[in-house]
């Protein structure tokens, strides 16, 4: 594969790869779950597992696709000899669409909510409405399926012009506006009055808030904000250089990704102590970002002010950069696998996947209108795309991903790629390979059984 696309520079592979990392997750999720179960001990947790767990599967996700130089079914076929781990690689494959077909239908949201922040459209607008104008808009025909075909066409263009100047160039651009906007964002939120409260609320350590399941949860979430499990760091690392520095690069997108994720709260909390909210009813995803904090903004910046428009305006847009970025990662995922495996023009495999994904994407839009009657246990078809990604292929995709890398991968393999064929120190490899074979799958092992609802019914039985 000579004609192979690279990254031209460690700094746009680092960005990429952060891009990926940095989504709906950080913003959404973390901050809230930190706030709710114990702040800076749950950092604390949280980073224990970033360390423990995310870095040793990060680190080999970039090893086995910058070894393999191929999309992520390939590399693990690559790496496996024809053995049945094989399925690893395909397996991501199939997750990273998977989870792709409804990530952006959430994308589409921020554009629309971008879009009604510059409007003014949350002028004078009663602290009960928003729930209505959420659901009165997601259950819409026409406006989030106009959105997400947006959204869709952006993502398409990007992927179209190639490794460099498609997905590298445009997270050089967009990683730093984001990070700009991040920090906009948390000087607004600092200046409000009472925003120490909120900062006190992330910050101060509450051990005793910390349970079994939090800090399963803290896992869970490690990974899913680590873009981890499913092949989307393995297909960016095969575009690394081959003197990219794995530990090096793992660590940074980590710390930018922590740092992003930390920063989200430092937007969220001080608004919501500031116009006096318990934050204990900020509940995490969609509530959260399309119902409580437009409220929140206008509330604290002032009702229709030019300050809270521009505040909104620039929560959602930051959003939708980081939906975006890491919607892009997962479909090169997908395009990478098309136009490889099968022989195919970049091009056409770019849209084979985007046409899969506007049909899905679609279907995923509509299960919250027309559609909505089609459900399994209470969930629409968004909520099943979302928790048999969450609950079932990432926890199966990550412990299958870490036993393959302990035990099965060539361990001189794995030196040599981690030194750089031994022009860089390895001398982490040791620990690396103890949490590949034993920490990470009993850890992972332990949040499939919780999320699922087996761990309950284990220790039902044996009660
Ligand atoms: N990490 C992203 C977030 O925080 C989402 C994401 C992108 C992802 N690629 C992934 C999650 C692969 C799991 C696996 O929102």
């Amino acid at each position: 594969m000579d004609s192979r696309e690279n990254f031209g520079s460690k700094l746009g592979a680092i960005l990429a790869a952060a891009g990926s990392a940095v989504g709906l997750g950080n913003v959404w999720r973390f901050p809230i779950i930190t706030g709710q179960n114990g702040g800076a001990a749950f950092i604390v947790i949280y980073l224990c597992c970033i360390i423990l767990l995310g870095l040793p599967i990060m680190i080999s996700e970039f090893l086995i696709g910058r070894h393999t130089h191929s999309n992520t079914a390939g590399a693990y076929r690559i790496v496996s000899n024809g053995s049945p781990w094989k399925w690893v690689g395909r397996l991501g494959v199939f997750t990273g669409w998977f989870i792709l077909c409804y990530y952006i239908v959430v994308g589409a949201w921020t554009l629309h909510y971008t879009y009604l922040s510059a409007a003014n459209a949350f002028y004078d607008v009663p602290a009960t409405e928003y729930s209505n104008i959420f659901t009165s808009f997601t259950a819409n025909p026409w406006v989030p399926t106009l959105w997400l075909y947006i959204f869709i066409a952006i993502i398409h263009y990007v992927i179209t012009k190639g490794v460099r100047s498609g997905i590298e160039k445009f997270s050089k651009i967009m990683m730093p506006t984001l990070f700009i906007i991040v920090v906009m964002l948390v000087v607004c939120s600092a200046m409000l009055p009472g925003a120490a409260k909120g900062i006190q609320f992330l910050l101060v350590p509450d051990f005793s808030k910390v349970t079994g399941t939090v800090i399963l949860q803290a896992m869970g979430q490690a990974f899913f904000s680590l873009s981890l499990a499913m092949g989307c760091l393995c297909t960016y690392a095969s575009y690394f250089e081959t003197n990219t520095k794995l530990a090096t690069t793992a660590i940074n997108v980590s710390v930018i990704d922590t740092i992003v994720a930390i920063m989200a709260g430092f937007i969220i909390f001080p608004s919501v102590f500031n116009i006096g909210m318990d934050p204990n009813d900020v509940q995490t995803g969609a509530s959260l970002t399309f119902i409580s904090l437009p409220n929140v903004f206008q509330k604290a910046f002032g009702n229709g002010t030019f300050l809270a428009a521009t505040v909104s305006v620039l929560f959602y847009f930051l959003l939708f950069v980081a939906a975006l970025t890491s919607a892009i990662s997962l479909h090169e995922v997908a395009t990478a696998y098309i136009s490889e495996e099968y022989g195919t023009e970049r091009k056409k495999a770019a849209v084979v996947v985007t046409v899969v994904i506007t049909l899905l994407g679609t279907v995923c839009s509509l299960s919250f209108g027309p559609l909505s009657f089609i459900r399994l246990n209470g969930l629409n078809i968004f909520d099943m795309f979302d928790s048999f990604s969450g609950m079932i292929l990432l926890p199966v995709g990550g412990f299958l991903t870490a036993v393959f890398a302990g035990w099965v991968l060539d361990q001189k393999l794995y030196k040599d790629e981690l030194s750089n064929h031994g022009e860089i120190k390895a001398s982490y490899f040791k620990l690396l390979i103890f949490s590949l074979r034993y920490v990470a799958p009993l850890a992972i092992g332990m949040v499939f059984l919780e999320q699922t609802g087996l761990f309950r019914k284990l220790l039902d039985l044996l009660r």
